[in-house]
């Protein structure tokens, strides 16, 4: 195993919309309090105020965005929140539990529109002058199963949920390559299990990566 090049461990959550991140995330950050780590919760887009405005263009704008200006403006809000917190928070020896990071945007941008997911990830990676997770949990979820979650919360659907599952499924995909592209980075996991096992599995490498 590769030392890591800060004090701190950054674990990031991806997978489609619905999969259940948040309330992983939030699981993670109680055990590693109970466990009397330093922790820091943030997301992508709109970890900081600059990304907020950022978040809501590509969130909310009615109407195309062009695919590289889209590319970009993710690549924008990354670049801004890892200088300005992430990289300060591994600094000082914080665990961050970001959701979603760079892989969203190869899924996203790379795979589900126009643009290659080489071009895409080199563009994020610049943007972060190469920050990558020590670990990336990949909640992997079959869109329809998504889709109902996502219809039980009763909350009006922003502008990426309402494209149509084939986009989702193409989504899906490419986050199943990237993983078996980086298999020691990534740990992937069904979720459709229970929110407590997935838990114990993802606190179970956490703690094994804490340990070296
Ligand atoms: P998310 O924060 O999960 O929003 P919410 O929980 O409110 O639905 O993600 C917002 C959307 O942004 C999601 O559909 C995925 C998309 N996204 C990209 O397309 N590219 C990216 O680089 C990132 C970080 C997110």
């Amino acid at each position: 195993m590769t030392a890591r090049p800060h004090p701190g461990l950054f674990v990031t959550l991806e997978g489609g919309d619905g999969a259940g991140k948040t309330t992983q995330s939030a699981l993670l950050e109680e055990w590693l309090t109970r466990q009397g780590r330093s922790t820091l919760r943030t997301r992508e887009p709109g970890g900081t105020e600059v990304g907020l405005l950022v978040r809501d263009i590509v969130l909310h704008h009615r109407g195309d965005i062009a695919p590289r200006a889209e590319a970009l403006l993710y690549a924008a809000d990354r670049a801004h929140h890892v200088e300005t917190v992430v990289r300060p928070a591994l600094e000082r020896g914080d665990v961050v539990i970001q959701d979603r990071y760079l892989d969203s945007s190869v899924a996203y941008q790379g795979a589900g529109r126009v643009l290659g997911r080489a071009e895409v990830r080199d563009l994020s990676l610049w943007a972060v002058d190469g920050l990558l997770p020590d670990l990336t949990v990949l909640l992997d979820l079959d869109p329809a199963a998504a889709r109902a979650r996502l219809n039980a919360d009763d909350k009006p659907f922003d502008r990426l949920e309402a494209e149509k599952d084939a986009f989702h499924a193409r989504v899906r995909q490419e986050f199943l390559a990237l993983a078996a592209e980086e298999p020691d980075r990534f740990l992937v996991l069904d979720a459709s299990r229970a929110p407590d096992e997935i838990a114990a599995a993802v606190t179970a490498r956490v703690s094994d990566l804490l340990a070296h």
